[in-house]
């Protein structure tokens, strides 16, 4: 646990927690098992908090989606993260209705937030998750959302929606904290309890409170914010972050491409100095990166400003597939080929490595662009699910590797396919072909006689 240590010292907090007992707080009630925490929304971040904190804590698990909360119950994990193992003795029920948050003391809150069509914020689901935390919410709960929002979002859009709901005050009938999820999907070392947790109150009544309850699963600590708007810029420029200077990688591959130049040896020679960030070419997808800037674009422009890099950086990032099938076009004509008569085989159709998920996946999107522009494309995609890549992108799996291909398209390195090297993929290619590898993950290509070898 944080060597960090947490005292309440709000003048509240006896008068608070003697909804439980004289003396206690809510995080003692929950350590004593008379409090009872529940998780709004099981997706990828909300599950493995619930399971976290349910090893010690009682919680409740709740979800609208009664199809997933039936394969919790039967300990599946939906977004295929966790394992069988991870629902072994914890103290959680799963359910979809919302009539049992009523038993809640503490309420975490992890659905999703979207953009919509137009790149703006769809706070439908939060919203809803508050009108649905509004009719449960008592005098003394503790209400603590994760959900990924613009600074300011808490305060401007939620705690309103739970004060008409419930009827009552915050910071004087129930308090409100603000804990970003950091978690990495995929990632089997930063996992939830290893990753410093941020977290923020309404007041120090709040802050005092959901800190202990959050030091008490976080073995890498705790860090308290000043404000619940620091802890959404906090998360939400992290992101950012990662999305602007993937965006300038992404520009510089373009420009060097030009050039004839190799970008990732111009990125290992730039590498050798101490301070040079280690950033790379490549999609950006999923519901995060791809996603989270255009809450700040939107939050900057209620307030008649421009954030003109973190924009642009979007616009490059997103049109990445488009690039990629462009420059796959112009190295066919160079052997000789036109896209519409070739055979393509893309690896890879997930937002990222080693995951299932298939929302926002600019993979998927680069896919969809050669289905409509080659004459054969073939896609290997061992994680995703066959049926939900056909709804979301109308895109069907290959079950199994063809030879012949006039190009092939490395999209997305999983593990699962490790086993592919150079002597496999010139085994499928014909001997004129285009190898697009974006992540260089096949290595050095000693003798490219025929093979047109091609880097982000
Ligand atoms: N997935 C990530 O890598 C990640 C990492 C950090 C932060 N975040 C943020 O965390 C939030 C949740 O993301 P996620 O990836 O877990 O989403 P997800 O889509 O995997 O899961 C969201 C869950 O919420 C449920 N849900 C939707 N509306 C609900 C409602 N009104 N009441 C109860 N349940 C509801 C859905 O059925 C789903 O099971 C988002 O704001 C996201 O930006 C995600």
């Amino acid at each position: 646990m944080s060597t960090q240590t947490a005292t309440l010292t709000h003048k509240n907090a006896n008068t608070i927690s003697k909804v439980y007992s004289k003396t206690k707080t809510t995080y003692e009630s929950l350590c004593d098992k008379e409090a009872t925490l529940a998780l709004v929304g099981l997706g990828y971040v909300g599950l493995p908090i619930a399971l976290e904190f349910a090893k010690t804590f009682k919680v409740i698990g709740f979800d609208i989606n009664n199809s997933r909360v039936q394969l919790m119950k039967q300990h599946i994990d939906p977004s295929k993260e966790l394992v069988m193992a991870d629902f072994k003795n914890k103290d959680i029920e799963f359910t979809a209705d919302p009539i049992n948050l009523r038993k809640a003391d503490v309420m975490v809150v992890a659905v999703p937030t979207p953009v919509s069509k137009d790149k703006t914020p769809d706070l439908t689901p939060l919203s809803k998750a508050c009108k649905t935390v509004g009719e449960g919410l008592s005098k003394g709960n503790i209400v603590v959302f994760e959900s990924t929002v613009y600074p300011g979002c808490t305060e401007e859009v939620c705690i309103p929606i739970l004060e008409k709901i419930s009827g009552l005050k915050c910071n004087e009938d129930f308090w409100v904290g603000y804990s970003p999820e950091r978690i990495n999907p995929g990632d089997k070392k930063h996992t939830l309890t290893k990753i410093t947790k941020i977290v923020s109150g309404s007041d120090s009544y709040a802050e005092d409170e959901i800190y202990n309850i959050y030091d008490h699963i976080i073995e890498a600590g705790v860090h308290l914010a000043p404000s619940m708007k620091v802890a959404e810029a906090a998360k939400i420029v992290e992101n950012t972050q990662r999305d602007v200077n993937i965006a300038l990688m992404n520009e510089l591959s373009t420009f060097f491409d030009a050039l004839d130049i190799n970008t990732h040896d111009v990125l290992s020679a730039a590498g050798t100095k101490w301070n040079f960030l280690n950033f790379y070419p490549g999609l950006v997808g999923g519901h995060c990166i791809g996603v989270d800037p255009y809450y700040l674009i939107h939050k900057a422009s209620s307030i008649g400003m421009d954030l003109d890099v973190i924009s642009s950086s979007r616009k490059t990032n997103d049109g990445m597939p488009a690039k990629v099938v462009e420059l796959l076009k112009a190295n066919l004509a160079d052997q000789g080929k036109n896209l519409s008569d070739a055979k393509v085989l893309v690896l890879g159709a997930t937002f990222k490595e080693n995951v299932s998920d298939l929302r926002n996946s600019k993979a998927a999107e680069m896919s969809q662009l050669l289905n409509a522009q080659a004459k054969t494309l073939d896609i290997i995609e061992p994680y995703a699910d066959g049926v939900e890549l056909f709804n979301y992108y109308g895109l069907e799996k290959a079950q199994v590797m063809d030879s012949d291909y006039d190009a092939v398209v490395y999209a997305v390195n999983h593990d699962k396919f490790e086993s592919i090297d150079w002597d496999f993929i010139k085994s499928i290619t014909n001997t004129e072909s285009v190898v697009f590898d974006f992540k260089k993950s096949l290595g050095f290509l000693n003798d490219n006689n025929g093979v047109k070898y091609l880097t982000l």
